[in-house]
């Protein structure tokens, strides 16, 4: 794992020179997208840098990590929404070629994995980490060979999520997510973990065992992983980069 320590601003913008260098590499790049308070900053880079010609989506496709079970794509908390309102809208990128799993049509959802294999596989995966170490909606325990499936999502997951809602009661109880070995099949992987929260949990997945206990922590095991922290998410690491 490559692990970059920088500003929270200095993250986003790193981690966005990323894209600008695999889409000028692979204009047809598969992009794997996450949601949640995490990516923000780097959407928004990603707007300016499309809006001032730097990068194009225009050939590129997209797959989302997850989605809330019983939320239409129009749901303003569905994270088909999310998409459109903080990245596609403002972009290039074809609406067509983007793709977030149906949070309502749950009979088959490996074929998310599928559809995934069929556009040639995820060039470039963005993750972000819950407090708990689940990447996507892996809760802790997800087998390491789980693919595109429907999960019960953890309370501690639905309180911290919560906040975007009306009230926990409306906070779904179940997700689609992508599973680890749909996440461990992109070709490269991007993380970003910023804020004194996710301290704890940044120290366990980079220095601590490999454990479905902590599901980023498989990522020690794949080949091409950036990290980018921020000081305060990267505050208790032993080996400050
Ligand atoms: P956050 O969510 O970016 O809102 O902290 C990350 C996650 O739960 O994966």
């Amino acid at each position: 794992m490559k692990i970059i320590i920088d500003t929270t601003e200095n993250v986003a913008k790193r981690a966005a020179q990323l894209y600008v260098d695999l889409l000028s590499r692979n204009p047809q790049a598969v992009l794997g997208g996450a949601t949640g308070s995490t990516p923000i900053p780097l959407y928004k880079e990603l707007i300016k840098l499309n809006k001032e010609g730097v990068i194009s989506f225009k050939d590129a496709k997209s797959f989302n990590l997850d989605e809330y079970v019983g939320l239409e794509g129009t749901h303003d908390q569905s994270y088909r929404y999310f998409m459109n309102d903080n990245l596609f809208n403002h972009i290039d990128i074809k609406m067509e070629n983007t793709h977030v799993p149906s949070g309502i049509d749950i009979s088959e959802p490996e074929k998310y994995d599928a559809e995934i294999q069929a556009a040639g596989g995820i060039d470039m995966q963005l993750l972000g980490i819950g407090v708990d170490g689940h990447i996507g909606f892996n809760e802790p325990g997800t087998p390491w060979d789980s693919l595109t499936h429907v999960v019960e999502l953890e309370q501690n997951t639905r309180e911290v999520n919560a906040r975007f809602f009306n009230s926990i009661d409306e906070v779904p109880t179940h997700a689609v997510t992508m599973g680890i070995k749909t996440v461990m099949n992109a070709r490269s992987i991007i993380l970003i973990a910023t804020g004194s929260s996710k301290a704890e949990i940044v120290k366990k997945f980079i220095e601590g065992p490999v454990t479905t206990e902590v599901p980023a922590s498989i990522l020690q095991l794949h080949p091409f992983v950036t990290v980018f922290l921020d000081h305060e998410a990267a505050a208790l690491l032993e080996k400050q980069a």
